[in-house]
C-alpha cells in the first residue's frame, strides 16, 4: 500500500509532528508514504518525495512544515481533478492523508465524493474545525498569546497604558476567549458578542477609579462592533475567497483613547501565533492523529477525519465537518464574562 500526505492551508505548529507520526506508523505497517510539496499544488505539479523514518528525523519539535503548504485546490484548475487522478494512478497511491483546516477538509470531502480517497487530520490555530475538541496548533497559539499578554501586562503597568492586543482566529473567538481568560484581560472582544467601546471604556474608567490605570484588551481579528459604533472598512478578499482580516486593534485603540483619555497602544500578534515550536499538547495530539489517520487509511475508512472527543481519538465523517465553523462553547464565554468585559456586558461589580 502507498499513501500520499500533504499539509494544506495556513501552517501551524505541530504539522511536522503529524507528518512524522503518519510516516512512522506507516513504516511499521509496511505502507509507503509519499509527501507532496505545498499541498495540492505539488500533487498537480508532480512535486513529491518519498518519506521515511530516516528522512523525518528531528522534525517533531519543529514549527512550519517540511512539505510546505498552500491553499490551491484541484478545483481551481479546469482539469485539476483529472490531473490528480493521473498522479494517483501513476504513483500507485491508494489515497491521501490531508492535514488541513476547514477549507482543506471541505476540499477533501469533495474529493472523496469525486472518487479520490482522503482521510483528514484537523489542524488550525483557529480551532474552528467541527467534530473535534482540538485541532493541531491551537494549544500552541493560545500559549503564545497568553505569554505575550503576561509580558504586555508588565509594560502596561510601568507606563499606565491600555494595551490592545489583536489575535487571529478568523470569524470565531476561540483563541481570544481562552488567551483572554489565561492572561487576565480587562476586556475580550469577540466575533460572537458584538462590542460597544463605550462599555469597554466604562471598564477602563472603573479600573482607573480603583487605582489601576493599566488594562489589557484582547481583540479577536474578526470581532464585531455593535452596529452604528466603530466603522470597520470592508476587508480585502484573497484569491481563495477568504477575508484578509487584521488591523481591527488599530481602530479600537484610538477610539478607546478618545473615550478614556488614557494612552492606548496596539500590539498585533499576527503570524507569531503560527510560528515556532509546538507545545507538548500539540505534539501529542499530532502524534495521536497521525497514527489514527494512517490506521484509517489502512482500514480503507476513507472520507473520515480523526477527531478528539472526551480525550479519545475517534473518526468522524468529513461530510459532517465540511462547510462548517465550530462556534465557541457558550460556557467558555460565560466564564470569560466573570473576569473580563466582553464589550457589551457590564463589568463584574468587584473588578
Ligand atoms: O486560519 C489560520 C489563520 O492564521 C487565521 O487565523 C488568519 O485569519 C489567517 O490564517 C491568515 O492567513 P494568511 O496565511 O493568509 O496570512
Amino acid at each position: 500500500m502507498r499513501i500520499g500526505v500533504l499539509t494544506s492551508g495556513g501552517d501551524c505548529p505541530g504539522l511536522n509532528a503529524a507528518i512524522r507520526a503518519v510516516v512512522r506508523r506507516a513504516e511499521r505497517l509496511g505502507v509507503e508514504v509519499v509527501g507532496f510539496e505545498d499541498a495540492w499544488r505539488g500533487v498537480m505539479a508532480h512535486e513529491w518525495q518519498e518519506l521515511s523514518v530516516d528522512s523525518c528525523r528531528g522534525i517533531l519539535p519543529r514549527g512550519g512544515t517540511i512539505l510546505g503548504t498552500g491553499r490551491v485546490t484541484p478545483y481551481q484548475t479546469p482539469d485539476g481533478l483529472d490531473i490528480v487522478r493521473g498522479v494517483v494512478e501513476h504513483l500507485g497511491i491508494d489515497g491521501f492523508v490531508v492535514i488541513g483546516g476547514n477549507g482543506s477538509l471541505s476540499c477533501a470531502s469533495q474529493l472523496v465524493a469525486d472518487g479520490i480517497n482522503c482521510v483528514g487530520i484537523p489542524k488550525t490555530i483557529d480551532n474552528d474545525v467541527e467534530g473535534t475538541e482540538f485541532a493541531i496548533g491551537f494549544d500552541t497559539a493560545v500559549s503564545i498569546v497568553s505569554e505575550a499578554i503576561d509580558r504586555l501586562h508588565t509594560t502596561a503597568e510601568a507606563h499606565d497604558r491600555v494595551l490592545v492586543v489583536e489575535v487571529m482566529g478568523r470569524s470565531v473567538g476561540h483563541i481570544a476567549v481562552r488567551a483572554g481568560i489565561a492572561g487576565g484581560a480587562a476586556a475580550i472582544l469577540l466575533p460572537e458578542t458584538p462590542f460597544d467601546l463605550a462599555d469597554v471604556a466604562a471598564v477602563v474608567e472603573h479600573r482607573r477609579r480603583s487605582g489601576r490605570i493599566a488594562s489589557l484588551v484582547v481583540v479577536a481579528e474578526g470581532a464585531t462592533p455593535v452596529e452604528g459604533t466603530v466603522e470597520i472598512p470592508a476587508y480585502e478578499v484573497d484569491q481563495f475567497g477568504h477575508r484578509r482580516l487584521g488591523g481591527i486593534a488599530s481602530l479600537v485603540a484610538p477610539e478607546l483613547e478618545r473615550l478614556t483619555g488614557i494612552e492606548c497602544r496596539v500590539t498585533i500578534l499576527g503570524h507569531v501565533q503560527r510560528g515556532g515550536t509546538p507545545t507538548a499538547f500539540d505534539r501529542i495530539l499530532a502524534s495521536r492523529f497521525g497514527v489514527a489517520a494512517t490506521d484509517a487509511a489502512v482500514a480503507g475508512d476513507w472520507g473520515t477525519m480523526t477527531a478528539l472527543q472526551a480525550d479519545s481519538i475517534v473518526r468522524v465523517p468529513l461530510t459532517a465537518v465540511a462547510g462548517r465553523a465550530k462556534p465557541v462553547d457558550p460556557e467558555l464565554i460565560s466564564v470569560a464574562s466573570q473576569f473580563s468585559s466582553l464589550g457589551s456586558v457590564p463589568p463584574p461589580a468587584n473588578d
